[in-house]
């Protein structure tokens, strides 16, 4: 039987999502113990992170595993992740040896790799992440990558269904805002397809040149309309946020200025406005649309310090479930299935 990586939530079938979500709401409630006794996860974080690492380690100690952390040039050897090159520079482990060995130790691999270069036209191949899952024979979980963050996507869908009940035609609008660096577009792209899942009405609001990537588009709205929801770009930020039940503001550079970060900054200049603040919060639904970010959240630059502290804030909330998505997820691919 060939292996099941997780690399982007709309790679699963939508009842195979259904059926993580509802698994996570029983670990939620406690109802799931053991199930990945003796099995180990490998986690290689090419980048920094809180959330990720904390609850993927917690997730597995909860039920039983145990995970390992690896940074590589930080302790682990500085790797190569390009297949094709000759390595008499500073790297001196290769992807394929990497993903080969840890699939001989562990029962899944999980890899955190932002994107990294210059060209968006190689990043939104998501090379790193992929070539992981090509080169080990063990499931393969995405942490991030340059295309997608599908635990942040699947703890957004729990948290939207826990503030909201019923999703369908209800409203999510992804704001871009503004942040002192141009950001990846995974996050931003994997709240949308979550969303998507939902059945919600998607409006993305961002300024002009701050378009997600064509086929992100193509698979949200593909998505949202498979599933009875619908999406549509403005960047009319304030009639976006009036009636909305869910706000998720995130910033993302221009991929039309990706690799050539003057120009993306000129871009991004005078657009400090485009944060989430309390008298927008105010504008949606009954005035109680929830307030969502994936953390870590610049204070009074992406959503004023009122808004996180208020109880419009679903963050914390969003933040918890990656621990309990992240364990059905692990029980999912490699549990042992007694008891569950
Ligand atoms: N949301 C998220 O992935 O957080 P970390 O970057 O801290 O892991």
């Amino acid at each position: 039987m060939s292996k099941r990586d997780f690399l982007a939530m709309e790679e699963w079938s939508p009842e195979a999502i259904d059926h993580l979500l509802a698994l996570a709401v029983r670990c939620k409630r406690g109802e799931i113990e053991g199930g990945l006794v003796k099995k180990v996860l490998a986690m290689v974080f090419m980048d920094p992170s809180l959330r990720t690492r904390a609850s993927m380690e917690t997730a597995m100690f909860l039920h039983g595993g145990h995970a390992l952390n690896l940074e590589p040039g930080k302790g682990s050897w500085a790797l190569e992740t390009e297949l094709d090159t000759v390595m008499d520079g500073a790297t001196v482990e290769h992807i394929i040896e990497m993903a080969r060995v840890l699939g001989r130790y562990a029962d899944a691999l999980a890899v955190r790799s932002f994107p990294k270069g210059t060209d968006w036209a190689v990043e939104r191949e998501d090379r790193t992440i992929r070539n992981f899952a090509r080169y080990c024979d063990k499931p393969v979980i995405n942490l991030e990558s340059s295309r997608r963050h599908p635990c942040q996507g699947l703890a957004d869908a729990l948290t939207i269904r826990e503030h909201l009940g019923e999703t369908a035609r209800k409203r999510f609008v992804l704001m871009w805002a503004w942040h002192p660096k141009a950001l990846p577009t995974a996050v931003p792209a994997s709240a949308a397809i979550a969303a998507a899942h939902l059945g919600m009405e998607i409006t993305i609001a961002r300024p002009a040149g701050y378009d997600l990537d064509p086929d992100d588009y193509r698979a949200i709205e593909s998505l949202a309309k498979g599933r009875g929801g619908s999406l549509q770009v403005t960047d009319d930020l304030a009639g976006a946020i009036a009636g909305a039940h869910v706000v998720y503001p995130k910033s993302w550079g221009s991929l039309l200025h990706f690799g050539t970060p003057d120009a993306e900054r000129s871009l991004r200049e005078g657009k400090r406005d485009w944060r989430l603040t309390q008298p927008r919060m105010g504008t949606t639904a009954g005035g109680r649309g929830i307030a969502m970010h994936c953390l870590p959240v610049r204070r009074n630059v992406e959503i004023d310090g009122e808004v996180l502290d208020g109880p419009n804030s679903a963050v914390i909330d969003e933040a918890e479930n990656r621990l309990h998505v992240q364990r059905a997820l692990m029980l999912e691919l490699i549990g042992d299935r007694n008891g569950y």
